[in-house]
């Protein structure tokens, strides 16, 4: 279903609220350390002020326990957005009540207001109180915050029932791109799913396995499917509990059509350190005591000639643990292989979307969800109630 955006509602000299997700990573001193969810919301940002809508921007930050925890404040998102879009942003210190009112009522025509961690308030339990006064503050709702869709609290849902509401840039091309991958993919359609947890993919596995031709399983996951295969995994990561289930997604596979590979061999390592001592071994002969911490060379090679072949990627997950660079490879080599690629490509979730980032390979492919969460439902194919809730067009 297409929903309305920005650019089928007139915005001049309205106070137009628009919940952003700007949740970024931070060091420990607090310091950004990867913009691009601030950066993926300038466009809807610009376009706004452009059109001579007064912008009221709404975000939250982590999981505060405490209200107006000083290290839960959103300043340095404000600081942030204002040297990319070189305008001011008037960050408030709050994110309701008189004063903010006052603020924002006494606004031109562009300007931009930035508003406190809405989760200082009961946000996330979609408290009707504090959703009536959020709402209050705008005549027009936007939501760009795809990264938080998945979410039905009152700044990405209660308010969308109390103003009209329409989707940003960021989120229409979310919504898009994947939605289409989805519903609409060019063929051969190839999905690499990674990452630690069988548990965590169960719903994706299970969606995708109805639209994929081939299926690429890599990362930590991949050894309880080895294991499901009657292989010895030695001390590699294992969910006991979902053994007999990898073998119920096999056997759909095969009654399904979908080509499903698991990695040929495998990076053990001695420990899990950076400086474990660490061989490459095929996935039949993995030796007790070591553990699998990453695809092996020749997997490598077999899922980039998958890739290199599909016209719709979609990934979800690194291939190994890829913070630790000598388990960094496989992730590496299925990035590239990305970038090569002449099809659609989507990189969805948030440690696969850190690794192309770092990578440096962001560039090189279609699209980078904003979204961890978000975009694993998004990939189960369930409804986002942050994107039910917009204006259908
Ligand atoms: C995210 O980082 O995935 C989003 O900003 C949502 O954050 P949350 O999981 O704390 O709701």
């Amino acid at each position: 279903m297409q929903k309305m955006t920005v650019k089928d509602i007139d915005v001049k000299g309205k106070r137009v609220l628009v919940r952003v997700d700007f949740n970024v990573p931070v060091d420990d001193s607090g310091n950004i350390t990867d913009d691009r969810r601030i950066r993926s919301a300038v466009p809807t940002i610009e376009y706004l002020v452009n059109q001579g809508a007064r912008v009221i921007l709404m975000c939250h930050f982590g999981r505060p326990k405490e209200p107006f925890d000083p290290e839960m404040k959103v300043d340095r998102m404000g600081e942030r957005l204002a040297q990319i879009i070189g305008r001011p942003v008037c960050k408030l210190d709050d994110c309701v009540g008189e004063e903010v009112e006052n603020k924002v009522f006494a606004m031109k025509d562009g300007d931009i207001i930035l508003l406190e961690n809405v989760r200082f308030y009961k946000d996330t339990k979609n408290d009707p109180e504090f959703t009536e006064k959020l709402a209050k503050l705008g005549e027009i709702f936007v939501n760009d915050a795809f990264g938080a869709a998945h979410r039905a609290h009152s700044s990405t849902f209660g308010v969308a029932k109390l103003l009209p509401s329409v989707a940003g840039f960021l989120m229409q091309k979310e919504i898009e791109i994947m939605g289409n991958a989805l519903r609409n993919p060019d063929k051969p359609f190839v999905a690499i799913l990674g990452g630690a947890k069988v548990s965590d993919k169960i719903g994706v596995i299970e969606n995708l396995l109805t639209k994929v031709d081939t299926l690429l399983i890599g990362g930590g996951m991949a050894y309880t499917f080895l294991k499901a295969k009657g292989y010895e995994i030695g001390n590699s990561l294992l969910e006991e509990d979902k053994v007999r289930l990898a073998k119920e997604l096999m056997d759909k596979a095969v009654s399904s059509n979908v080509k499903l590979l698991l990695p040929v061999d495998n990076i053990v390592a001695d420990r899990f350190a950076i400086d474990a001592d660490k061989k490459v071994v095929d996935s039949t002969a993995i030796p007790a005591d070591w553990e699998g911490l990453d695809i092996g060379p020749k997997t490598q090679e077999l899922f980039a000639n998958v890739i290199k072949n599909a016209k719709t990627v979609v990934w979800n997950g690194p291939m190994g643990v890829f913070e630790m660079e000598p388990f960094a490879g496989g992730t590496k080599a299925v990035a590239e292989a990305l970038a090569k690629c002449n099809g659609t490509t989507i990189v969805g979730g948030g440690d696969s979307a850190a690794a192309v980032e770092q990578l440096g390979f962001a560039n090189k492919v279609t699209h980078v969800s904003t979204g961890g969460g978000a975009s694993l439902e998004f990939l189960e194919g369930k409804d986002l109630p942050g994107v039910a809730a917009l204006k259908d067009r």
